[in-house]
């Protein structure tokens, strides 16, 4: 039948198209050039050796790696092999450029899988048993990409003495550095993923987050999966929630601040708590508001040779972290130059924890200097801020036309009321015959009163 030789032709010519055009998508996963640090045995106090490592990242155990030409100075027994089926070490932002210099950290420590310590963790363990297929060796790893744009910890298990690693558990953030404005809501990335085919149905887990500053730490917010038991919240913690729902469809234990403040700023630490494993990645909040700048006196006017104080106030900054600079531009815009002489205030703290700084600058403005800008130039944490004003000085502007034209009408006015009232007083003061006399002897003036005027009677 010539139908269907004809579909036999198409599909075949559809197979080779498609083959051509679409090319089975091989996915790239990096290797990363890491440190393998770990204890120097029996050393006190302990001291840390650390040698060159290899890892070949790859999201299935029976994908072949790329060839494994590993430089001479780095210990075959150090170069792991690293399936990841659940992908987050396989991530792009990993990935390094041949050659180039920034490359993404990566630390590898020994690993021990333990029971778990913290009492909202404990019923991961409770079964007191702990399965067989914890006996290897097993290795964390720690990898932040060069761009800060992705952090992933992993628990890798290793069989002994083979080198062939598989990630039993990855924790990620996506925010490693996260910025955050004052009174704005934040959210704290961390994700986690784990071995397909790894966890015992109902075995659960636990999310911990944890808040640290200068040695400093709290519970900011824990979570037992098992048990969907939230910990005792404190007041500090209402202010964060967990979308408890995407935690448990996708594995997103991301953290909300609702509103952020300066008591925000600090270090993170998202822990993912399995039976027997853990893995936790760390994030840093730089709350930053940067200043609002006001310049006084605005306008500025200034007599010549007289000198006049500026003050440039900067408010409502966060951290204390702020530079000023004044700069000098003449009316027509050249020889702009900076003015050294500034003098910095002591910083105020304001209720809600961010600076205020202000800085003085003594200028004596000549009448040449008519028409040219101040301005104050702050940098906050790598940003800058200006505010400008522009310098009067008193009696060097020439008037406008405008100001020509309303000059010369109230002069004109005044000069009519001034010859209105003398002719008034005229009237008044001398006697009629006196008026009408072309030089008069009343007074020389009174010779000139308008007739109209001359018959007015008070
Ligand atoms: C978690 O959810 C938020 C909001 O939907 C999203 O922006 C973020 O990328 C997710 N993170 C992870 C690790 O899945």
């Amino acid at each position: 039948m010539p139908e269907i030789s004809t579909i036999c032709k198409l599909a075949f010519i559809a197979l080779i198209c498609s083959s051509y055009m679409a090319p089975p998508v091989l996915s790239v996963c990096p290797v990363l050039d890491c440190w393998y640090v770990k204890e120097k045995p029996g050393s006190f106090p302990s001291a840390m050796t650390q040698e060159k490592s290899l890892l070949y990242i790859r999201t299935s155990a029976d994908q072949t790696g790329p060839e494994q030409n590993h430089p001479a100075d780095i210990d075959p027994k150090r170069v792991y092999h690293v399936s990841d089926p659940a992908g987050p070490l396989c991530s792009s932002s990993l990935l390094t450029v041949e050659g180039a210099v920034e490359k993404p950290q990566c630390e590898i420590n020994p690993f021990t899988p333990q029971p778990a310590h913290v009492d909202w963790s404990l019923s991961l363990t409770s079964g007191g048993v702990s399965p067989a297929r914890l006996g290897a060796d097993w290795l964390s790893t720690s990898i932040t990409a060069h761009k800060g744009d992705i952090g992933v910890s992993s628990i890798l298990r290793v069989p002994t003495a083979t080198g062939q690693a598989t990630a039993v558990l990855s924790v990620f953030s996506h925010t490693p550095v996260l910025r955050s404005r004052l009174g704005r809501a934040a959210r704290l990335d961390c994700g986690f993923s784990v071995l397909p085919g790894w966890q015992e149905p109902g075995s659960g887990f636990a999310v911990e987050w944890r808040y640290q500053f200068r040695g400093e730490g709290r519970l900011v917010y824990a979570y037992n999966g098992q048990t969907d038991r939230l910990e005792e919240r404190s007041a500090q913690q209402e202010e964060a929630s967990m979308d408890l729902e995407a935690l448990h469809q996708t594995g997103n234990a991301s953290l909300l601040l609702h509103n952020v403040d300066v008591h925000h700023g600090g270090t993170y630490i998202c822990t993912v708590y399995l039976p027997y494993i853990l893995a936790q990645v760390a994030m840093e909040l730089e709350v930053i508001e940067p200043p609002r700048l006001s310049l006084f006196p605005s306008p500025l006017w200034s007599p010549p040779g007289r000198p006049v104080q500026l003050s440039c106030e900067m408010s409502g900054f966060y951290p204390l972290d702020v530079g000023v600079q004044w700069l000098w531009r003449p009316a027509g815009g050249a020889g702009v130059r900076y003015l050294p002489e500034a003098q910095l205030s002591g910083h105020t703290q304001n209720p809600d924890g961010t600076y205020s700084q202000t800085s003085f600058l003594r200028v004596t403005p000549e009448s040449g200097d008519h028409q040219g800008q101040y301005s104050c130039i702050a940098t906050h944490l790598g940003a800058s801020y200006r505010k400008t004003v522009t310098l009067h000085i008193a009696g060097a502007s020439g008037p406008s036309i405008e100001d020509a034209i309303g000059l010369f009408v109230v002069a004109f006015l005044l000069y009519g009321l001034l010859k209105l009232g003398s002719w008034l007083f005229c009237v008044k003061a001398c006697p009629a015959v006196e008026i009408d006399k072309s030089e008069s002897e009343c007074l020389p003036l009174c010779s000139r009163v308008p007739w109209w005027l001359k018959s007015f009677h008070f």
